[in-house]
């Protein structure tokens, strides 16, 4: 039904994303799940699997954690690679075309951090405006991103760290945005 690419490169040590695709696993939803770090430990990713992983599902989240304002590094080496030329774009490149686009972060800052006069002075939307312009350039469909915050195990400034079974319980609400998404985009692509 969907394609969850998982791009986490310290997933052993990871809480948010292991809660959501633990989650994931557990929900009655037929996913193919593909943990790009896992299957790629030395950054050589097999392009042609990738791309036919691609060809068989309509919705594809790309599931990660936010790194230095930006995606994992495995996460945009997917994209440079497997999102090629005559393939996601170029003259005969629209298999992508119609595919719906669906981003899902976890941010260690709280949602405060990311406004005009908060730490990070800009709004995650305008962090990720590139990633939207990736997914149009393919003809995707680009659906509004969702993003889970305050996921840090350190905390934030003036704020003690959340503990754990609260950090997974965020996460496990989080996961029920995701499942509802997809529901409903299937609902749609029924009718
Ligand atoms: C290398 C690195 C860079 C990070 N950069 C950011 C950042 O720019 N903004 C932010 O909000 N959190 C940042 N974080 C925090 C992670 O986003 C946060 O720990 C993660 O989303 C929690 O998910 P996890 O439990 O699955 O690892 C960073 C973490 C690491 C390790």
């Amino acid at each position: 039904m969907a394609l969850i690419i998982l791009a986490h490169p310290n997933f052993d040590a990871s809480i948010a994303n292991k809660t959501i695709i633990e989650e994931l696993n557990n929900s009655n939803l037929n996913l193919e799940i593909r943990d790009i770090h896992a299957l790629y430990p030395t950054y050589k990713i097999d392009i042609k699997a990738e791309q036919e992983a691609l060809l068989r599902h309509q919705t594809i989240v790309f599931q990660c954690p936010f790194y230095w304002l930006n995606l994992p590094a495995i996460l945009k080496l997917y994209f440079d690679e497997v999102f090629e030329y005559q393939f996601a774009y170029g003259s005969k490149g629209d298999k992508l075309k119609g595919k719906n686009f669906i981003l899902s972060l976890t941010t260690g800052a709280q949602k405060e951090e990311y406004k005009i006069t908060g730490k990070h002075h800009r709004t995650i939307y305008e962090f990720t405006k590139n990633i939207e312009q990736t997914a149009y350039y393919a003809q995707m469909n680009y659906i509004d991103p969702i993003y889970l915050h305050s996921m840090s195990t350190h905390g934030g400034p003036g704020q003690p760290p959340l503990p754990e079974d609260e950090l997974k319980a965020r996460a496990k609400e989080h996961t029920k945005n995701i499942v509802s998404l997809l529901a409903t985009l299937q609902h749609q692509k029924a009718n």
